[in-house]
């Protein structure tokens, strides 16, 4: 039997002696060495001192608790031996700039879906790693084709990395035996239709029309201009949706909508849509805001949100269309379009 392949493995062999590689493979494995301490705290859980409990807010108004402080913390001090210039958390306001003649700068959301941590329920590290920018440039301000790597740890009943380096997508297994991450799926593809999309359906009062056009599209089945039965999920942990999509297609959905706040969505793109986008776009999807491909947007803050629409690329670009021709539906289907009998 040929012994899987080790993340370090695949990490080395991508770096070669490229020093720019070799700080992104650095700071991979201090990542992954982190979320192995997460997952062991997770795993632990009320036994480990964790309530799932709030503590406070944190910079961008998300109610913080105590495992989203402790995730940070471990990754902060995974980070130490790292050469970064930079480092943008979802717990801290302001980036912590540190030397920016470093090559590399580095995003994370240290514990994503925590309002799932009381439940049991897969949650989540995702992480960017950016080129540091030219000199006068701030850190954080580049598109999203600016990251040289993306992944994010899944904390379910296997905890899992899901990782790019700009050539594909390869998913490693914590193996608990000897704490190392081994290969479990490598050059992964998303399906390029679906019968499955993820919304949260309890906003639907608030979104614009063509997310009600598109849902309502899914909701209509066989009777309906898709002419197939859809499936729906929401788990309300991005982390476990994109895991999904990716190990068997979908579309997932956190579009904008008319409540305070959510203008733009809920995501974050700094660290929650940019490396998503990234990964999926290395697995054959699309990733979208219905109007602009998130790769292609440059942030302003760090905090941004952004509505983030991504999976299997022939639903991406349904969902496009009807942002982009306010008459996709009524000409695809006149029953079902704005007009029709099944106005939703
Ligand atoms: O990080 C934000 C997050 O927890 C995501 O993991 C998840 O997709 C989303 O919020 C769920 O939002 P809501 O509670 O509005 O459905
Ligand atoms: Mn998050």
């Amino acid at each position: 039997m040929t012994l899987a392949l080790t993340l370090r493995q695949h990490l080395g062999q991508n770096a070669g002696k490229d020093p720019l590689r070799l700080a992104v493979a650095s700071a991979v494995d201090a990542l992954a060495t982190a979320c192995i301490d997460i997952a062991d705290l997770i795993g632990r859980g009320a036994l480990a001192g964790i309530t799932g409990q709030a503590q406070g807010r944190n910079a961008d108004g998300d109610l913080q608790k105590d495992l989203d402080v402790r995730a940070d913390e471990l990754i902060r001090q995974a980070l130490k031996s790292v050469p970064f210039a930079a480092l943008a958390s979802e717990e801290a306001e302001a980036p912590e700039i540190r030397d920016m003649t470093a090559p590399i700068c580095i995003a994370f959301d240290p514990l994503d879906g925590s309002s799932n941590i009381d439940s049991n329920m897969t949650i989540g590290t995702i992480f960017s790693i950016v080129v540091t920018p030219l000199e006068g440039q701030a850190a954080f301000t580049r598109p999203g084709t600016t990251q040289l790597a993306a992944g994010f740890a899944v904390y379910g009943p296997q905890t899992s990395l899901v990782l790019t380096l700009g050539d594909g997508v390869d998913i490693f297994t914590l193996d608990r035996d000897d704490k190392t991450y081994k290969a479990v799926r490598r050059r992964v593809q998303i399906p390029v239709d679906t019968a499955e999309y993820a919304i949260n359906a309890s906003n639907h009062r608030h979104w614009e029309q063509p997310v009600r056009d598109f849902i309502a599209e899914c909701l209509a089945g066989v009777d309906g201009p898709r002419s197939k039965d859809f499936n729906m999920r929401w788990i309300g942990s991005l982390v476990a949706e994109a895991y999904r999509i990716l190990a068997r297609g979908g579309v997932f959905l956190y579009p904008a909508d008319a409540r305070e706040g959510y203008t733009d969505g809920r995501l974050r793109l700094v660290y929650e849509a940019h490396p998503m986008a990234f990964i999926v776009e290395q697995a054959g999807g699309a990733a979208s805001t219905g109007r602009e491909r998130i790769l292609e947007l440059a942030p302003r803050t760090i905090h941004q949100r952004v509505p983030l629409i991504m999976g299997s690329i022939e639903k991406v670009r349904r969902v496009e269309l009807l942002h982009t021709d306010p008459n996709a539906a009524s000409k695809t289907a006149p029953l079902f379009g704005r007009r029709g009998l099944f106005q939703v």
